[in-house]
């Protein structure tokens, strides 16, 4: 059963998700003005344990204010050691839908479920150096796989283009399946994961470095459309080929 939510998220695609993690918290209310007069349709919000990842960002207060301020689907990418113990805190604070990373559960299956049973939207992430094959049991019950494209912790990495192998794949084996990437996206990087089919691009330095969100959004946007138009292209050739 999709959330209102979560359909919102699939309605947005393709889309640039900002990533709250370089953003200034000091003025969060004025940051999510500038995001939703910029565009933004969907939040993408860095859960940091200090444990699963070696930095520590902020867990629900965080989250709830933000709900308090915006109604733009909260993605919330749960990069800590025990996603089920938060999860419901989470939601309760306004979380829409809820990624936990594969490497940080004994259990993917048993974790998507109790996840789903709180009625959110349930994404399940890979670190790059992480086996795609690992997602294999958990595939027919998620709603969304997010592809890190640098090694979750820290926003302002380079991208590690095996992103795009993961998502090509993905994209080939689940036509349907809703795609993240995360980490290293510009507007170089945003138009090479579109045009292997990726729908969500979590972007954080690429925005939050530049002194004008919306023309770095436009952007964005210019150089996901520069995918779609590649991708449409590869497949006419595949096409003509047969
Ligand atoms: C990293 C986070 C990313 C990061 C993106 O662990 O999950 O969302 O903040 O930041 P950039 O776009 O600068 O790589
Ligand atoms: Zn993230």
């Amino acid at each position: 059963m999709a959330t209102a939510a979560l359909q919102a998220i699939r309605n947005s695609v393709p889309a640039v998700l900002p990533s709250l993690l370089l953003c200034d918290f000091g003025d969060l209310k004025g940051e999510l003005a500038e995001l939703t007069a910029a565009g933004a349709g969907v939040l993408h919000l860095d859960v940091m344990d200090g444990n699963f990842v070696p930095n520590l960002s902020y867990g629900m207060p965080i989250v709830e204010g933000l709900r308090r301020h915006t109604d733009l689907p909260l993605d919330v990418h749960l990069m800590i050691s025990d996603p089920v113990a938060y999860a419901k805190p989470m939601v309760d604070a306004g979380a829409d839908m809820l990624t936990f990373h594969v490497e940080a559960v004994r259990d993917p299956v048993e974790t998507v479920g109790k996840l789903k049973d709180l009625g959110v939207g349930v994404g399940i992430a890979l670190n790059p150096e992480t086996p795609l094959a690992s997602l294999d049991e958990a595939m027919p019950l998620v709603d969304m796989v997010l592809v890190m494209s640098v090694e979750a912790g820290f926003g302002g990495q380079a991208f590690n283009p095996i992103a795009l192998e993961k998502l090509r794949s993905l994209r080939r084996d689940y036509p349907e399946l809703l795609l993240e990437i995360d980490g290293g996206i510009d507007v170089d990087t945003i138009a090479l994961a579109r045009a292997v089919g990726c729908d969500l691009f979590v972007v954080g330095s690429a925005i939050f470095r530049q002194d004008n969100y919306a023309a770095a959004i436009a952007d964005l946007n210019i150089a996901i459309q520069a995918g779609t138009d590649q991708a449409f292209a590869s497949d006419q050739d595949g096409e003509e080929q047969l």
